[in-house]
């Protein structure tokens, strides 16, 4: 049986790393085999590139950093599938999606050109995205000072996910406002549904888009 592929989706501050992080916790709990993502995996060549593109210690063309995000996912797309061929259940935090609707929004590139680098990725059996208004993400902690951490900017950001890459037959909008606990509680059902589901069949990894 393979891992399920499960990505967290969301502006910036939307609480997907701690959701990633507890769900890992109580999949584990109750006896399940799972590694978290994160994109952009600031680790990798790319992902040096776009760390500094982030905190603005250098600049590029807003088309030179979706490929490099685009890359940055394509460099880890084997480790992924084989990953998931080995039964683990993988979360990701960000993927694609964002990649497609920061540049779209943020760079006002065309989204069919900000798809076309994606396809052909491992496609998330679910997609679970956590909705929070920019400005109640912004009051959650305040924004550290990264590029696109600003609240008109996350507002487009917001309408590019919900207008142009909502898919209903893969994805879960999950109200993100309440607490850590209210979140997971919302989350865990979801998640433990698609992942019980996947121990009585074996459909192979789909690809984007
Ligand atoms: P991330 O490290 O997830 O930051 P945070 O913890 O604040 O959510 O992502 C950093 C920024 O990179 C974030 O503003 C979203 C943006 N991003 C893209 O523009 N394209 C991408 O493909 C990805 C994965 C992220």
């Amino acid at each position: 049986m393979r891992g399920v592929l499960l990505a967290l989706e969301g502006v910036d501050r939307c609480g997907k790393t701690t959701q990633a992080a507890r769900l890992a916790e109580t999949l584990r709990q109750r006896g399940h085999t799972v590694e978290t993502w994160r994109f952009p995996d600031r680790t990798t060549a790319t992902g040096k590139l776009l760390d500094a593109y982030l905190s603005r210690a250098a600049e590029m063309d807003g088309r030179v950093a979706h490929l490099l995000f685009s890359a940055n996912r394509w460099e880890k797309a084997d480790q992924l599938l084989r990953t998931l061929q080995r039964g683990v259940h993988v979360l990701l935090d960000r993927y694609a999606y964002s990649g497609v609707a920061f540049s779209a929004a943020v760079n006002q590139l065309d989204i069919d050109w900000c798809r076309a680098t994606e396809r052909g990725l491992p496609a998330p059996d679910r997609v679970f995205y956590l909705d929070v208004s920019p400005a109640a993400a912004a009051a959650r902690g305040g924004y550290g000072g990264e590029r696109y951490e600003s609240v008109p900017l996350q507002e487009q950001v917001r309408r590019v996910f919900l207008e142009h890459l909502y898919d209903a037959g893969r994805w879960h909008v999950v109200p993100a406002d309440g607490s850590v606990e209210q979140v997971h509680q919302q989350l865990l059902p979801l998640v433990l549904e698609c992942v019980e589901a996947a121990e009585h069949h074996n459909t192979p990894v789909g690809t984007l888009w």
